[in-house]
């Protein structure tokens, strides 16, 4: 069964832009994605929208629907009531390029001031060995498509520009989670994320937990744990020393 669909879609540039109403027809098992692309090959040649593998797993098609933080080609129109306007404007937290396009590149340079792994000195790549419970601890995190719209939704950062500085977002601070559960990991993962990546800015709203399209347990299982090995170490900076020494 098809169906017109209204839809209000934000056109613009960095400097300026606006909303433009769309009547666009809708067919039965399709995605807000699926309405894009037939925008584009009907009203609008020029729409500038990311997408990359429509399956949910490149990351790429994040904008948001009625104000929500979602992937376009995971949301399906049947959520949707056939007389009900879906808006869909560019992630907020991040400057737009051109319509649905925005520039994230605020992420990839969090993700550089991150240093990776840091084995114990003499421990060569082969020598590696820890065990399947430490492994499955962090697998989760491992699931990231980084589609950023944790970073997006978070209030710290998507309504004060001026916390980017110092505030990595919620996807960077469960890598350094993620390094820190590592048992051969030799950084001091819970002063960097403290001191240099704002972890004491997240107030455990858990609004990233809620938009992750993984499922991630972002709060409960990677920051309230790395803010509790904060509190750990205010009190007792043995602490640290011995879970490092003890837990290999
Ligand atoms: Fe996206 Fe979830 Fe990864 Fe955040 S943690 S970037 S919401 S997949
Ligand atoms: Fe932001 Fe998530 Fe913390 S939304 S405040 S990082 S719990
Ligand atoms: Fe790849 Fe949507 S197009 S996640």
């Amino acid at each position: 069964m098809s169906y017109k669909a209204k839809f209000k879609i934000w056109r613009g540039d960095d400097q300026t832009g606006e909303l433009h109403d769309y009547l666009i027809e809708v067919n039965e098992g399709e995605v807000v994605l699926d309405i894009i692309h037939r925008l584009q090959a009907t009203h609008a040649p020029d729409l500038a929208v990311r997408w990359n593998c429509k399956a949910g797993k490149c990351g790429s098609c994040s904008a948001e629907i009625n104000g929500r933080p979602k992937l376009l080609c995971m949301t399906r129109m049947s959520t949707f009531t056939e007389d009900e306007v879906i808006t869909v404007t560019p992630l907020r937290a991040f400057p737009v390029i051109r319509d649905l396009v925005t520039d994230v590149s605020f992420n990839y340079k969090k993700a550089r001031e991150i240093p990776s792994f840091t084995p114990p000195p003499g421990l060569g790549p082969g020598e590696y060995r820890m065990k399947q419970v430490d492994v499955e601890r962090s697998q989760e995190f491992r699931k990231c498509i980084e589609c950023f719209l944790c970073q997006d939704t978070c209030h710290v950062i998507r309504d004060h520009e001026e916390n980017k500085e110092s505030f990595a977002g919620p996807r960077f601070l469960m890598r350094i989670a993620e390094l820190e559960m590592h048992p051969l990991d030799s950084a001091d993962r819970v002063r960097e994320a403290q001191d240099e990546h704002g972890l004491g800015y997240c107030n455990i709203t858990k609004c990233c937990t809620e938009v992750c399209p993984e499922g991630i347990k972002i709060t409960d299982n990677a920051l309230i744990p790395m803010k509790e090995r904060v509190a750990d170490r205010k009190y007792d900076p043995i602490v640290w020393l011995g879970s490092k020494l003890f837990k290999r």
